[in-house]
């Protein structure tokens, strides 16, 4: 930080009502400083060099020289200094160029003040928690992998002292093609649409027939085998590297290619991997088989939040009820696992209020059938929430995404990052610990 202890910030944008309202808009903030303004790339590139900011906020459409081209140019002679990108809706297009070019986040306008500040603040303590740029991701990807905003490259060392740690959510059907996978996926898009900076990492722990791929339409030679192989080698950035990146921004890390490379995933690996993960994302959603192994009590253990699927059929509702009483077993607090009834339809007669008083949980909540847009939506590779955002299944996902970016809220506003605050969190302690094996811990107490 410059003197004062600020972070000093330069303005770019070629309208000047534009450069006076964000000097307003941050005028409030103790920490952060404008230290100048510039309204083209070229007198950009000259401040930069005279004022040396910690943080550049750049248009990205200006008459001389466009922002991402302004970015490049000062980013090879300061490589010190941070780039936010602004657009305005449609430009989006831009958001990958300008990664690859340096920007570490993009705000699309309007923005509010708390968006542009916690992205200064980001990036800027992004770069002191980052000694040297990483390696170049090896991952094949239907984008190659860029650093994305709020997705931030994983440095080398967790950061220290009060880093940010994920809430990781878990999608477990109470019974097997209860659509578990579709909702998990269209969760994590969802969850992105509303927070468009939030770091969100898919895991696919469903380690035999793994979908998180072919539902996002993403290839890579990398999964969760990789991880296994290494285990004693791995690091976040490791992980990284492994992972591919959906155009949405969310990222994921891959179920094996084959069947036969599930067990190398061992309760152990996940662990491992969970823990490396925590502190660089805000979000961790992991996919499962509805099996109750080793592999997937681990999930289940370390989960903050458990969505249970549920469809109104039988079976479903029979196996939630003995979910909910395994769950009691293994000490998790009851707001840990919620209810999701999904491929509802009212007119099987069957009431969601009949389901809920049978189970004896609240359902969270209730996603419509429809066969046609989810079979679409699968068979396209794009997520419905996407692709169908007025269909009424999308805006009940969404609210889903809604109730748990809400559940996630108090910390990160309070700015203090308190693991206890977490839904589930805070009765860690009272997990059962050292019985290794699932009957054990069942039942041998
Ligand atoms: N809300 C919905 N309405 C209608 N069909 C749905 C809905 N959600 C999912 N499906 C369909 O249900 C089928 C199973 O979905 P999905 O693979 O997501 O379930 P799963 O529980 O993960 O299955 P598996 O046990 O095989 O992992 C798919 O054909 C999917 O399109
Ligand atoms: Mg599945």
């Amino acid at each position: 930080m410059g003197a004062g202890d600020k972070i000093r910030l330069l303005i770019v944008d070629d309208i000047p009502e534009t450069r006076e309202n964000l000097k307003k808009l941050l005028f409030f903030e103790n920490d952060i400083e404008v230290v100048g303004t510039a309204g083209s790339g070229t007198e950009a590139i000259e401040l930069a060099h005279k004022l040396q900011p910690d943080v550049i906020l750049m248009d990205i459409n200006m008459p001389d020289i466009d922002g991402i081209t302004t970015i490049e140019r000062i980013a090879k002679d300061l490589p010190h200094i941070q780039f936010i990108m602004m657009s305005v809706q449609g430009e989006t297009d831009y958001l990958r160029r300008s990664m690859l070019a340096g920007a570490r986040e993009f705000l699309v306008k309007p923005f509010t003040a708390e968006e542009l500040c916690s992205s200064i603040r980001r990036v800027y303590s992004l770069a002191q928690q980052r000694p040297a740029p990483p390696p170049p991701p090896t991952t094949v990807s239907e984008t190659p992998a860029p650093p994305f905003p709020g997705t931030p490259q994983v440095p080398e060392a967790a950061p220290s002292g009060g880093g940010r740690r994920a809430q990781l959510i878990c999608a477990f059907g109470a019974k097997g093609g209860v659509g578990t996978s579709t909702l998990l996926v269209n969760t994590a898009i969802a969850l992105r649409h509303h927070h468009a900076h939030a770091r969100i990492v898919i895991v696919d722990c469903d380690l035999q027939f793994g979908d998180v791929g072919v539902m996002l339409n993403m290839e890579t030679t990398h999964s969760l085998a990789d991880v296994a192989s290494s285990i004693d080698e791995i690091d976040a950035q490791f992980l990284e590297n492994l992972m591919v990146t959906h155009t949405s921004g969310v990222k994921a890390l891959l179920a094996p290619p084959s069947p036969a490379d599930a067990e190398l995933v061992t309760a152990e690996v996940l662990k491992r991997v969970f823990t490396l993960l925590r502190p660089h994302f805000d979000y961790i959603l992991v996919d499962t088989r509805t099996s109750l192994n080793e592999t997937v009590l681990t999930i289940l253990d370390e989960a903050d939040t458990i969505l249970l699927i549920i469809t109104t059929e039988i079976p479903a509702i029979k196996n939630a009820k003995m979910f909910f009483e395994v769950a009691e077993q293994l000490g998790y607090p009851e707001a840990k696992v919620k209810l999701v009834l999904n491929k509802y339809d009212p007119r099987d007669g069957i009431g969601v209020d009949a389901i809920q008083g049978s189970i004896r949980h609240p359902i969270l909540v209730t996603v419509s059938d429809d066969a046609r847009l989810t079979r679409n939506a699968v068979n396209q590779g794009i997520p419905f929430v996407t692709s169908h955002q007025r269909a009424q299944i999308a805006q009940e996902v969404m609210r889903l995404a809604n109730t748990l970016q809400s559940a996630q809220q108090p910390a990160e506003q309070a700015g203090q990052p308190d693991p206890s605050a977490r839904p589930g969190a805070s009765q860690e302690p009272q997990k059962p610990k050292g019985k290794p094996s699932l009957f054990g811990r069942l039942f041998g107490r």
